[in-house]
């Protein structure tokens, strides 16, 4: 489904809509809310808290897992994604920080990054799978860190980033350098596990790709096409976002 809004605030007031109807939906004890991180998430992520404030929304016995993590970074680094998603979601929606499950990129070479990948799928699926996944995109239509390329199949593993991305992440470090060259993400086939999956798009950057994965080919050159083979795959998007499709 695909829903086209006036603004962003639509986006994330309706997107959050669609996020509370789906763990409602799942009736679960314990629902499984998947995390997305960068800009696209966050006013989401805000009317959700506002949703929690007003009685309509309770994630005290929830449990998130992210998307993805950078390789490398010291623990507690304000980017690293464990951090943004304390601060950002944890906080504000009530998600208990023990309940947080982030891949982990602290592995000191490739066996353990290797090993702890393998991990975070078993986590997931101890868990009961994911009942809603929040997407972004990128401007090259990545999904999580799944760059073009990435086979449709995949599971958590680790990746190159591409320069594209350490470019457009460079806004967060200290210049593109400073950037991590590589990540631990979840596949495009776990993404595709999710029970739910809502994308979240807003601005004129986002409109090639948007279309690219809304209305091109099912492809690894535009990741984020597997949301056209999902059963359960809404995009809200703000007209800017959609202006291409
Ligand atoms: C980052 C994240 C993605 C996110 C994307 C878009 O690299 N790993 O999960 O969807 O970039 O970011 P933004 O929403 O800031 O445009």
């Amino acid at each position: 489904e695909v829903l086209v809004l006036p603004t962003a605030a639509d986006v994330a007031r309706r997107a959050a809509e669609v996020v509370i109807e789906g763990l409602g939906a799942a009736r679960r004890d314990e629902p499984v809310l998947g995390l997305a991180t960068g800009s696209s998430p966050l006013g989401l992520y805000a009317e959700l808290a506002a949703a929690v404030r007003a009685g309509r929304l309770d994630l005290t016995r929830a449990r998130g897992f992210a998307l993805d993590e950078y390789v490398g970074l010291p623990v507690g680094h304000p980017q690293s994604y464990r951090e943004v998603l304390l601060r950002e979601v944890c906080g504000p929606l009530g998600l208990d920080p023990g309940r947080l499950d982030v891949p982990d990129g602290s592995g000191r070479d490739e066996d353990e990054l290797v090993a702890g990948a393998a991990d975070y799928e078993r986590r997931i699926a101890a868990a009961g799978g994911v009942d809603v996944q929040i997407l972004g995109i990128g401007a090259n239509g990545h999904l999580g860190f799944n760059e073009p390329g990435s086979a449709l199949s995949s599971r958590t593993r680790v990746k190159r980033l591409s320069d594209r991305t350490r470019h457009d992440n460079a806004r967060f470090f200290t210049g593109p350098e400073g950037v991590p060259t590589h990540c631990v993400t979840q596949g495009l086939g776990t993404v595709l596990a999710a029970r739910r999956l809502v994308l979240v798009a807003s601005g004129p950057a986002k409109a090639d790709a948007v279309a690219a994965a809304l209305e091109g080919p099912l492809s690894a050159s535009c990741p984020a096409s597997v949301l056209q083979w999902h059963a359960d795959a809404t995009a809200v998007l703000d007209e800017a976002a959609a202006a291409r499709l």
